[in-house]
């Protein structure tokens, strides 16, 4: 359980730093994962405090996040380096962690990760990843499929909205994060084990 967290100062915090619709996005993510947290049996505090703080750096100018990514010495490869963007869960996990003293590692992973995803999630990074797709100010492609199947199976909706993620990448002729066909892969392994 995460120790004492004022989350309406976060969330004055988090008003000053993101654009408006940002910051709505951020309330939807947090109240969809504490959802999602209920169902599931994860710790809905925990699935509070990543859900609101998971785009933590997503207002970060490009040479901002190359900047962090110096200073905390993240290792990057060549996808991240071409499309920084995608650097901003792993950069606004190591910010929160100063900022508000969270050391809760699996708060942090659902941060970092929810860009790419990674292989063998956590129920908590699941979780997160998921929201981000299907809360309600988002109008992604099949979201509506995908909030009905994550009412009763968390690892197909979360496939769902990553192979959804994979498309779009690949449509807009992106390069695919490695961590993604991790990600993929491993959600297809766990459901086939869950099946036989
Ligand atoms: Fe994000
Ligand atoms: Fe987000």
């Amino acid at each position: 359980m995460e120790k004492l967290i004022d989350l309406e100062s976060v969330k004055l915090i988090l008003k000053e730093r993101l654009k408006p619709k940002r910051y709505l996005h951020s309330i939807g993510v947090s109240n969809t994962s504490v959802r999602l947290a209920k169902l599931y049996g994860v710790c809905e505090k925990k699935a509070e405090i990543a859900g609101i703080l998971h785009d933590y750096a997503r207002n970060l100018s490009h040479d901002e996040l190359s900047q962090y990514i110096n200073e905390f010495k993240i290792a990057t490869d060549e996808v991240i380096d071409t499309q920084v963007d995608l650097a901003h869960g792993l950069i606004g996990a190591e910010l929160v962690k100063n900022k508000f003293n969270i050391e809760d590692e699996d708060i942090l992973n659902a941060i970092r990760y929810h860009t790419t995803g990674r292989k063998h999630m956590s129920k908590l990074e699941k979780i997160i990843y998921l929201a981000d797709y299907i809360e309600p100010n988002r109008k992604a492609a099949e979201v509506e499929k995908i909030r009905s199947i994550a009412l009763y199976d968390l690892n197909k909706a979360v496939l769902m909205a990553l192979d959804n993620c994979i498309k779009y990448v690949i449509k807009k002729g992106l390069l695919l994060h490695n961590n993604s066909i991790l990600a993929r892969n491993s959600l297809i392994l766990e459901r086939i084990s869950v099946k036989t």
